[in-house]
């Protein structure tokens, strides 16, 4: 084995080990997958002076159904459901920027759809809710994020949207205020998860 056969292997070896420091980290590294709340409780409304019973049980039977618990309920999104903040919002956000492209990705913290004035829907009149769900279209001339699945429930009938706003105007009011939202960049203070669907960029969509 002569010298420049020696020095070779020893450049090689360097180069590997050079790259193999520089690898780019995991980006998953700080999270952990979750088990997501399997059972939601959904609040018992009040008795309304507005609605029929039969109308706000078959809008609490929907909002069951179409798990806005899930979101909008403390504890769903990650640890466990809250039971003195049933849809009074989540202290857990969601991240609608791609967490694998930038470790402080934007946050959304779900809202609080009890009818409390001030931290929740109180001051929404039947109509800016049922607008809301359908269109994701907010009373402040606003559109919500996707995360809030609108497009999921576009397809509701009158009957049934209007269900769903007597049962939530019904809740009894909870007061709680949820983290403000994060844009892109900054530190988070609240815990948050992410989900989505990514598509690999090196491969088109053969149509
Ligand atoms: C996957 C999570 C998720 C689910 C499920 C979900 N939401 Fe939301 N919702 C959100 C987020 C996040 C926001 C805040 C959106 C924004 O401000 O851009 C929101 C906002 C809202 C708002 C506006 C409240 C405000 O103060 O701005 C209403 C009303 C609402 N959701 C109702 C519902 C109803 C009713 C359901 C079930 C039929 C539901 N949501 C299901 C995540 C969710």
């Amino acid at each position: 084995m002569n010298m420049s056969k020696i020095n070779r292997r020893t450049l090689l070896l360097t180069v590997l080990v050079l790259l193999l420091g520089c690898a780019s980290p995991n980006p998953l590294e700080n999270y952990e997958e979750l088990e997501p709340a399997t059972v939601l409780a959904h609040p018992e409304a009040m008795p309304s002076e507005e609605y029929p019973p039969e109308v706000v049980a078959h809008g609490q039977y929907l909002v069951k159904i179409l798990r806005c618990g899930a979101c909008h309920t403390d504890g769903a999104l990650a640890g466990r459901p809250n039971p003195a903040r049933l849809m009074a919002g989540s202290s857990v956000g969601i991240a609608f920027t791609n967490p694998l492209d930038d470790a402080r990705p934007g946050i959304i913290y779900p809202s609080n759809l009890t009818p409390d004035p001030e931290t929740g829907i109180g001051g929404w009149s039947e109509r800016e809710i049922i607008q809301m769900v359908r269109t994701g279209d907010n009373r402040h001339g606003g559109k919500a994020l996707s995360v809030m699945p609108y497009l999921a429930y576009a397809d509701l009938n009158d009957e049934d949207v209007r269900a769903v706003a007597a049962y939530l105007r019904s809740l009894p009011p909870v007061r709680h205020e949820v983290p403000a939202n994060v844009p892109e960049g900054r530190r988070a203070r609240a815990p948050y998860v992410h989900f989505g669907v990514y598509m690999s960029k090196d491969l088109v969509i053969d149509p």
